[in-house]
C-alpha cells in the first residue's frame, strides 16, 4: 500500500495510542480508533480532554476565549515538523538541493520567519509577499519570485534586495529583468508541460493553455534568447503543474515533459501536493511524492543538477484550524443551518474550489446530527460544510472547522466589513498572536473622507 500523507509528522498523541516513528504507516496504522476520526485532521499532537479538543496543548475553546473568533490557529510545532519532514526527505533522496516554501500559502510574517529558521527558501509572487519575508528576516538569497505580471516596480525591489532567483514567465519578463538590473541576476523559466490533473480547473496550471509560463516551443526559443543575454544568467528550468493533487503521476511525466528542452543545472519543480481535508481524501505522503520527484529526476535529469520544491497547501494546511463562534442555529425546510460568525470572508476555498471542510464543536467532539454550516456574509454561496454531523451546537459555542492553515487567511477579504481575522501560534509553551485580528479603526484608515461642500 502507497504511503500516506498523514504520518503525521512523528507526533505522540499524548493519553492515546503514541504515533510510531515509522517514516510511513498506512492509514489504519496511523488512525486512533478510539478518537472521534475529525481529531485526526486536526494538527498533529491533537488530543481531547474529556470531550473537548486540545491543539498544541490548548484547548480550543479557551483559545476561543482568549483571542476572539474567526481565529487562525496554526500549530507550531507541527508546522517546524513538517518543514523539517519536507528538507531532510528530500537532502535524503537528492543532496543538491533546495525546499522553498510557497509562501502564498500563509503570507505572514511570523510563517516566513519560521520556514527561515528551519533553512527553507521562500517562493514570493509580488512584492507583498517580497516585503513580508524580507520582514521575517530570510536571506533574500534564498527567495524565488514569481508571477505571470511581474511590475517594473516589483522587479526593481526584488533586484534591490537581492532576490537568489527570478522566475521567467514571459518574454515581457525578459526586457524588464534586463533593463532593470545592473549586474547578473540568475533565471528560470517557467515551462508548462501540458500535464493533465485531477485538480480543480482553477488550481490546474499544467495544462496547455495555462495562463503561467510557456509552452515547450517558446520556452526552447527562449533558452537560446537568454543564452545571449549579458545580464541574465539561464540557470535553467521551473514547472508547476497545479494545486491540491492527489496523485502523483503526473508531477513525474512534468519532469520528463521538460526535460525535452536540454540539460540545466537547475530543475524548479514547484509544489501541488494535494492535503487530507475529508475522510475521503488520501494525498501521498510527503516520502511517496519525493521518491517519484527524485526518481524522474534519475530518469531525465542531470545526476549534477541542482532540484528545487516549491510545497504550500501541504507544508501548512494540515497545522491549521480556524475557530468560529456559533451566532444562530435556524430550522429549515430540509436542513438546519449553524450560522457562524465567519464564512467566505476567511475561506473563499469552498465557494472558489468546492473545496469540503471537516468540523466539529470544540467542546463536545464526535458525533451528533448533520448540519449545515453558513457564514455571516450576503451570498447563498458563503456556505462553509454542506453537511457536517456536530453535537447539539448552541448559540455562543465554538465550532473548530479543520485543515485550513493554507490558502483561507490568505484570500481574506472584506466582505460585508468583515474583519481579517488574526494568526494564533500554539507551541508547547503556550499561545502567541502572530498576526492580530484587522480592527474598525483599520477599515477606515484607508478612506481619503471629501470635504464637505462649502
Ligand atoms: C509557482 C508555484 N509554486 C508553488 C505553488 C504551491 O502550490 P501548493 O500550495 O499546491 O503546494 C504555487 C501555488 O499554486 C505556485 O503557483
Amino acid at each position: 500500500m502507497a504511503c500516506s500523507s498523514d504520518d503525521r509528522d512523528n507526533f505522540v498523541l499524548s493519553g492515546v495510542t503514541p504515533r510510531t516513528g515509522k517514516a510511513c504507516m498506512t492509514i489504519d496504522e496511523r488512525t486512533d480508533h478510539r478518537l472521534p476520526p475529525v481529531v485526526d485532521l486536526m494538527p498533529p499532537g491533537a488530543r481531547l480532554d474529556g470531550e473537548r479538543l486540545v491543539i498544541g496543548g490548548q484547548l480550543a475553546s479557551e483559545l476561543a476565549d482568549s483571542f476572539g473568533t474567526p481565529a487562525l490557529i496554526i500549530d507550531e510545532v507541527a508546522l517546524r515538523a513538517r518543514a523539517r519532514r519536507y528538507a531532510d526527505g528530500l537532502a535524503a533522496r537528492w543532496p543538491n538541493s533546495q525546499v522553498v516554501w510557497a509562501s502564498k500559502s500563509l503570507p505572514c510574517t511570523a510563517i516566513y520567519r519560521i520556514m527561515g529558521e528551519e533553512g527553507l527558501g521562500i517562493d514570493v509572487a509580488g512584492g507583498g509577499e517580497l516585503v513580508m519575508a524580507l520582514a521575517g528576516g530570510v536571506d533574500p538569497s534564498r527567495f524565488v519570485l514569481h508571477g505571470n505580471a511581474k511590475t517594473d516596480s516589483e522587479l526593481a525591489m526584488a533586484l534591490e534586495a537581492g532576490v537568489g532567483t527570478v522566475v521567467i514567465d514571459n518574454l515581457d519578463d525578459v526586457e524588464r529583468l534586463e533593463r532593470l538590473s545592473s549586474r547578473e541576476q540568475g533565471v528560470l523559466i517557467r515551462v508548462i508541460p501540458d500535464v493533465a490533473t485531477a485538480t480543480h480547473d482553477a488550481i490546474a496550471t499544467g495544462h496547455q493553455n495555462s495562463k503561467f509560463g510557456l509552452p515547450i516551443p517558446e520556452a526552447r526559443a527562449l533558452v537560446e534568447r537568454l543564452r545571449g543575454s549579458d545580464r541574465l544568467r539561464l540557470d535553467g528550468l521551473h514547472v508547476h503543474i497545479g494545486s491540491q493533487i492527489l496523485d502523483v503521476a503526473p508531477f513525474a511525466r512534468a519532469v520528463e515533459a521538460i526535460a525535452a528542452l536540454g540539460e540545466f543545472e537547475v530543475y524548479d519543480l514547484g509544489g501541488g501536493l494535494g492535503a487530507r481535508y475529508t475522510y475521503d481524501d488520501h494525498p501521498p505522503a510527503i516520502e511517496s511524492y519525493l521518491d517519484t520527484l527524485t526518481d524522474a529526476a534519475r530518469r531525465f535529469l542531470p545526476a549534477s543538477a541542482r532540484l528545487l520544491i516549491e510545497p504550500g497547501r501541504s507544508m501548512i494546511a494540515e497545522t491549521g484550524v480556524t475557530l468560529y463562534r456559533v451566532v444562530s442555529v435556524k430550522r429549515g425546510a430540509r436542513r438546519t443551518f449553524v450560522a457562524v460568525d465567519g464564512g467566505m470572508g476567511d475561506n473563499l476555498e469552498v465557494s472558489l474550489y468546492g473545496q469540503r471542510f471537516e468540523a466539529t464543536m470544540a467542546d463536545r467532539v464526535g458525533g451528533g446530527e448533520n448540519y449545515t454550516v453558513v457564514g455571516r456574509h450576503c451570498e447563498s454561496g458563503d456556505q462553509l460544510i454542506e453537511s457536517v454531523a456536530l453535537r447539539d451546537p448552541a448559540v455562543g459555542d465554538v465550532l473548530a472547522v479543520a485543515v485550513t492553515g493554507a490558502y483561507c487567511l490568505t484570500m481574506a477579504n472584506n466582505y460585508n466589513g468583515a474583519l481579517r481575522p488574526p494568526i494564533v501560534l500554539v507551541a508547547s509553551e503556550g499561545a502567541r498572536l502572530a498576526l492580530r485580528r484587522e480592527t474598525y479603526e483599520d477599515l477606515l484608515d484607508r478612506d481619503i473622507v471629501a470635504p464637505p461642500p462649502s
